[in-house]
């Protein structure tokens, strides 16, 4: 496995690839404190792509003024050993000033999409994640780029910016990858103790009710999300719920009658992180 720290010796590895032959190349990217939710986009892409290569870049520009950029869960060693175990081909660890030199400038932005819920809570966040992922995608020229359904929006953000803009790319969404309660696994996850890790059980928790209250028929969605604030304040009371919402699944617009496939979405704030979850509801045609 390579390891390249500049944009000229990644470019060089994935040339040098191509051709050796290498047909498709796949990027995962990442801000690195690596789990089994990164790993499953690595797997997927190692599946489908001749040349896995890996991003791993902690994003000053998508973190807020009081975000956590500083305090963010930084483990270089124990990810490259990850990245090399999952099949890994090259990773990409740039430095802040490889990526955003003196005189950078441009910023790329989604209107719409990026605007609600994420963006709402966490103002430039998606310009950052946009800048970032489109100079990434710019870098790598991957034909197949792996993100996780754990960031719903970001995902859709993602799609939406790669169609606006002509890249030659496929998004390929991956499931989001739980612990055993449940819990959707995050770097931030080690942020909680004991005590909100327990409570945060409650979010997967709060889908899985809302998931069955649509299934037993419920229509309306103020009510679904009723229901999900009430378990999360009596499961989670160290929790603030930043969102609760039911969305389109493409235009990611709220919706209020669900007449068909949703996806619940949520952010909680714990004393120490911030989590969002989220999950696919789909309405059978016949209870439509
Ligand atoms: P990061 O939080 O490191 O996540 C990297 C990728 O892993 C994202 O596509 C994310 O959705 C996916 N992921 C995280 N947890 C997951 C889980 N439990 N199951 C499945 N996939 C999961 O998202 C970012 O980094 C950054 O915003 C980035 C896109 C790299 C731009 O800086």
């Amino acid at each position: 496995m390579k390891v390249a720290k500049t944009v000229e010796e990644i470019r060089r590895i994935i040339a040098d690839a191509r051709a050796d032959g290498a047909g498709s190349v796949g990027l995962v990217p990442t801000m690195g404190a690596l789990h089994e939710g990164h790993y499953s986009l690595i797997n997927a892409a190692r599946c489908e792509c001749d040349f896995v290569v890996v991003s791993i870049f902690v994003n000053p520009t998508q973190f807020g003024p009081n975000g956590d950029y500083r305090e963010y869960p930084r483990s270089i060693e124990d990810d490259l050993a990850g990245c090399e175990t999952h099949g890994a081909d090259a990773v990409f660890v740039p430095s802040v000033d490889e990526m955003y030199p003196a005189g950078f400038a441009t910023t790329v932005g989604v209107a719409g999409l990026a605007e609600s819920m994420e963006g709402r809570c966490r103002p430039g966040h998606f310009d950052g994640v946009c800048t970032v992922v489109a100079k990434l995608f710019s870098i790598v020229a991957p034909d197949v780029a792996y993100f996780g359904a754990k960031d719903y929006q970001q995902a859709a953000v993602i799609k939406r910016m790669a169609i606006d803009l002509d890249l030659p790319l496929r998004i390929v969404v991956c499931p989001t990858v739980r612990e055993p309660d449940g819990m959707a696994m995050s770097s931030r996850n080690a942020y909680l103790d004991d005590e909100q890790r327990a409570q945060a059980a409650a979010l997967s928790e709060s889908l899985h009710l809302a998931e069955r209250l649509v299934r037993e028929g419920k229509r309306n969605a103020a009510e679904v999300i009723e229901g999900v604030r009430s378990l999360l304040g009596e499961k989670a009371p160290l929790g603030e719920i930043d969102y609760v919402a039911v969305i389109e699944p493409d235009s990611l617009e709220a919706v209020e009658i669900i007449e068909r496939d949703v996806v619940i979405v949520l952010a909680v704030r714990f004393p120490s992180a911030r989590l969002i979850d989220n999950m696919r509801v789909d309405v059978p045609k016949a209870s439509r």
